[in-house]
C-alpha cells in the first residue's frame, strides 16, 4: 500500500473542499496509517516545491468553512508554465518539476480535487506515470461522470437565496429584476435557482435564446397585471444570432475567457423594449463563497473517504463519483471526456416549459 501522497486543490474554490480535505487526511491517516502532505495552491504548490505535512489535527475544524486551506489557483497548468525566457515570457512544459518534487516528499501518489481543467492535467499526468485519484469539484455542475459535482448545491441554495430577495424589490417597485449566475458552458445553476425560485425567464448557454421570446413572456404577463417578472441568466447564455459575452481573454488560465455582462445587456434591451424599469444584479462569487449545504458536505466527505479507500487499494487514474446514491470511481480518461450539459429534454427543462417559464426559445 501507499505509505505517503499529496493532496491539491486546484481552479475556482468550491464550498466543500475543505471537508473533502479534512476526509480524505483523517482516513488515510488514522485508517491506513499513511502519511498526508498538502500541496499549496493547486499545481503551483507542485511545481514550486510549497508542499506541508497535513496531520489529523490539522484538519480539525474545518468542516464547515468555505473555501480551501490549502489555497488553489485556475493557472499553473504543468504542461503550460509561464516561463520567462531571456525578457520574454513563453509558456513550457515543466511537467518534470511535479514528478522531482514528488520524489523529494516521497509522496507516492497524488489526490486532486478539481474541476475539468485541474482532472484533465491529473489525467495527463497520471499517462506520464503518476498516481493520481481525482474528485470532482465545480459549482457549475459541469462533469459528466458523475451525478453531482460538490459545491453545486450550495452555489444553487446561494442562487436561489437571490431570487427570492428580489423578488421583494421586483414586486414593490413593478420592476424587471435580472439575476446573472455563473455556468459558463452549462446552465445548471441557472435552471435549478430559476426553478427553485420561481423565475419567469430562465437563459442557458445550451439554448440559445431569441430576444423577443424573453420580450413577448414579459409583455404577456403585463397583460396579465403581474406588474414584475424575474430573468435567471446563465454567464454563458447567448443569443442565437450572438456570442457569449466576454469581459476579457485571460491567456496563462484554464479558463481562457472571464465572461460576465450578459446580464446587462438583457436588461438594457428588456428596458428598451417593454418600457419597464429593468435592473440587473450580477451574483458573482457570492456563489462560490460560504459555509457548504449539508448536502455539500456530506457528498464532499464520501468522496474524500473513497478517494482514500482507492488509494489504499492502488486503483489510480481513477475519479470518485456519484452514480444515483452510490459512490463509486470512473476512469480519468471518462471523467474528462465531455462536458455535463443540461440535454433539451431534461426533466426540469420539461417542468419549466409546462410552468410556462420562458426558456428562451
Ligand atoms: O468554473 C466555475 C466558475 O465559477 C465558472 O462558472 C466561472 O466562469 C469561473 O469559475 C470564474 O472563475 P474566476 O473566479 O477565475 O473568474
Amino acid at each position: 500500500m501507499v505509505k505517503k501522497i499529496g493532496i491539491l486543490t486546484g481552479g475556482g474554490d468550491a464550498p466543500g473542499l475543505n471537508a473533502v480535505i479534512r476526509a480524505v487526511t483523517k482516513t488515510c491517516c488514522s485508517e491506513y496509517g499513511m502519511t498526508v502532505m498538502g500541496i499549496e495552491n493547486g499545481f503551483g504548490g507542485l511545481i514550486q516545491n510549497r508542499i506541508r505535512e497535513l496531520t489529523a489535527a490539522d484538519v480539525t475544524g474545518i468542516l464547515p468553512r468555505g473555501g480551501t486551506i490549502l489555497g488553489t489557483t485556475n493557472r499553473d497548468n504543468p504542461f503550460h508554465y509561464p516561463v520567462v525566457k531571456g525578457d520574454k515570457k513563453v509558456f513550457a512544459d515543466v511537467s518534470d518539476r511535479v514528478f522531482e518534487n514528488m520524489s523529494i516528499h516521497d509522496m507516492e501518489a497524488l489526490v486532486v480535487i478539481g474541476g475539468d481543467g485541474s482532472l484533465a492535467i491529473a489525467r495527463q499526468l497520471h499517462d506520464l506515470g503518476l498516481k493520481v485519484v481525482g474528485v470532482p469539484k465545480t459549482i457549475d455542475n459541469d462533469l459528466s461522470a458523475t451525478d453531482q459535482t460538490f459545491g453545486f448545491d450550495t452555489a444553487l441554495a446561494t442562487a436561489t437565496e437571490a431570487i427570492d430577495k428580489l423578488h421583494t424589490t421586483a414586486e414593490s417597485h413593478h420592476r424587471v429584476m435580472v439575476l446573472e449566475v455563473m455556468g459558463r458552458y452549462a446552465g445548471w445553476i441557472a435552471l435549478a435557482s430559476g426553478l427553485a425560485g420561481g423565475a419567469d425567464v430562465i437563459l442557458i448557454p445550451e439554448i440559445p435564446y431569441q430576444l423577443e421570446k424573453v420580450i413577448d413572456k414579459i409583455n404577456k404577463r403585463s397583460q396579465q397585471h403581474k406588474k414584475f417578472s424575474i430573468v435567471v441568466v446563465a454567464e454563458g447564455a447567448k443569443p442565437e444570432d450572438g456570442e457569449m459575452v466576454v469581459q476579457k481573454t485571460v491567456e496563462d488560465s484554464f479558463d481562457p475567457v472571464r465572461l460576465g455582462g450578459i446580464g446587462n445587456v438583457i436588461a438594457q434591451q428588456v428596458e428598451k423594449h417593454t418600457g419597464k424599469e429593468s435592473r440587473v444584479t450580477v451574483l458573482g462569487h457570492l456563489q462560490r463563497g460560504g459555509s457548504p449545504t449539508a448536502f455539500d458536505r456530506i457528498l464532499a466527505t464520501r468522496y474524500g473517504t473513497e478517494a482514500a479507500n482507492l488509494l489504499a487499494r492502488e486503483k489510480f487514474g481513477a475519479m470518485v463519483c456519484l452514480q444515483g446514491n452510490t459512490i463509486s470511481s470512473v476512469s480519468l480518461a471518462e471523467a474528462t471526456g465531455e462536458l455535463n450539459q443540461v440535454k433539451p429534454d431534461n426533466d426540469m427543462i420539461k417542468s419549466a416549459r409546462k410552468l410556462g417559464i420562458c426558456m428562451g426559445d
